[in-house]
């Protein structure tokens, strides 16, 4: 299809006055992205040669948050319209090439809607993509002679009759590069706004005997744009009902796919069930038959099939085995390594540890960069005190061992398999295997003993 290089632009220099925030509109965040990152990811599913991203409000706030050297980063210091913002790109594209222009505020556009344009454009025509809407007001009305696309009056220009008609501009359109140069070229800014208008092109193509052919996305939610809180919010449950779907349709069980949450990629096997109000964050991958909780957030996190997750637990960066149990209120943390058939209770803190095959910390413990072995107990109120104030140590726990509770093990320090550590010691040094070893106070009863009395003051 492409014989000739496809460049896209992606205007995002606008501010955004509606959003009424210091940060650029393009940047604002749709499922844990910025808005002009959904638009770039759609810009390389179609295979554009040169991505070039038009910034200008923020200064290089967009570059900078972007941080890709595979993009082009082009100013517009100056918000002249849409016809100055392209025009600001042409020197960073091929010449000889066709270029199709989306915009950084647009995020929902799938790539396949984008095909007709950019075949449209490698044909030698202009490929404009345009939708119905029952409410077209603020909106570039397409207006059409004899069925053919003539113009486009921008809203604030146009008539009473031609704000009549429900045919609107998206502004995304492909063209010859070559011709795009020689239309920008001749824009006047002499309109209602006093702007270059983009679309002031399409008479302008129509003059020079060049096709305007239009195409139309499957979704009206495919050309929404951003310009408020609200429009954000809106596109963000569109987005987010669409993943709940795909998800449904893999056979994955939500609970209530209005209450999920997926700001990034989320991989689940068979026989999955999510319960409400569960955030997923950058990559998560769950294996078969694993169950989550409500209120839980994962991010960055492989969960191994047959896993019970209960509620509100919050894992980070952490690789969780098979058949392992883990909350209510659970928290891993990066570098946490939960082996099979391990347990996890209420208000656990795990943090750069191994936690081996079998073993159990179930309740209010603290495990940080430790290992702790397999079939090893870890009675409540555990803390491996793994910070001295400058450095942090290791803790090693052998298997089969018993931490009684409220027990405080001062790394770096090692306990041996099948050793016990009576409850409420505070452990400085190695414990051997297989002894029981404390640390605590010896246990004394005065016999005998009498409690004060009070004694009656006189005055
Ligand atoms: C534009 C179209 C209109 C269409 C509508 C669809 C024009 C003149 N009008 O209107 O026909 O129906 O989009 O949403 O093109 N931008 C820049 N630099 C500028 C001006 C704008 O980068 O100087 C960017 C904005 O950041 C935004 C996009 O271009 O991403 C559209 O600009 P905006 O001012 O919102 O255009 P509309 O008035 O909505
Ligand atoms: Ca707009």
């Amino acid at each position: 299809m492409n014989q000739f290089p496809l460049d896209i632009v992606i205007l995002a220099a606008g501010k955004g006055t509606r959003m009424r925030s210091d940060l650029p509109k393009v940047l604002h965040p749709l499922a844990g992205r910025p808005l002009v990152s959904h638009v770039i990811s759609a810009a390389r599913a179609i295979g554009g040669k040169e991505i070039c991203v038009v910034y200008g409000f923020g200064g290089d706030a967009v570059p900078r948050m972007l941080n890709d050297e595979s993009l082009t980063f082009v100013l517009q210091a100056e918000q002249l319209g849409t016809g100055h913002a392209v025009q600001q790109a042409l020197p960073a594209l091929d010449a000889n090439g066709v270029t199709l222009v989306l915009y950084g505020d647009v995020p929902l556009i799938r790539p396949d809607t984008l095909k007709p344009l950019i075949a449209a454009a490698q044909a030698g025509n202009l490929g404009l993509l345009t939708v119905m809407l029952h409410d077209p007001a603020g909106y570039g009305r397409i207006v059409r002679e004899n069925g053919r696309v003539a113009r486009i009056i921008e809203h604030k220009d146009a008539t009473e009759i031609e704000r009549e008609i429900r045919e609107v501009n998206t502004g995304i359109l492909a063209a010859s590069t070559a011709k795009l140069h020689a239309w920008l070229g001749q824009l006047k800014s002499n309109n209602a706004q006093g702007e270059y208008y983009l679309t002031d092109i399409i008479a302008m193509a129509v003059a020079d005997g060049v096709d305007v052919l239009t195409s139309h996305p499957a979704d009206e939610w495919e050309v929404l744009g951003v310009n408020s809180k609200s429009q954000l919010a809106e596109l963000e449950r569109i987005h987010q009902r669409n993943i709940s779907k795909a998800l449904l349709d893999d056979g994955v069980t939500l609970i209530d796919p209005a209450r999920i949450d997926v700001r990034g990629e989320l991989v689940c096997g068979r026989d999955v069930v999510i319960d409400v109000g569960c955030i997923f964050e950058g990559r998560v991958e769950i294996g078969n038959g694993v169950s989550i909780g409500p209120y839980c957030v994962l991010k960055n996190a492989r969960i191994a099939s047959g896993t019970k997750i209960d509620a509100f637990s919050h894992l980070v960066e952490s690789d969780i085995g098979e058949d392992v149990r883990i909350g209510p209120f659970s928290r891993t943390r990066p570098g946490t390594r939960l082996m099979r058939d391990a347990h996890v209770g209420n208000f656990v803190e795990i943090k750069n540890s191994v936690v081996a095959e079998g073993a159990k910390v179930n309740h209010l413990s603290y495990v940080g960069d430790a290992e702790v072995g397999a079939k090893t107990n870890i009675g409540a109120g555990t803390i491996t005190c793994n910070y001295d104030g400058a450095n942090k140590h290791k803790t090693i726990i052998g298997e089969n061992a018993f931490i009684g509770s409220n027990t405080a093990l001062v790394a770096p320090v090692t306990i041996g398999d099948g050793a016990t550590i009576g409850a409420g010691s505070v452990i400085t040094k190695d414990a051997p295997a297989g002894e029981l070893t404390l640390a605590r106070g010896k246990q004394l009863t005065i016999t005998g003993w009498k409690r004060p009395v009070k004694t009656k003051k006189e005055n």
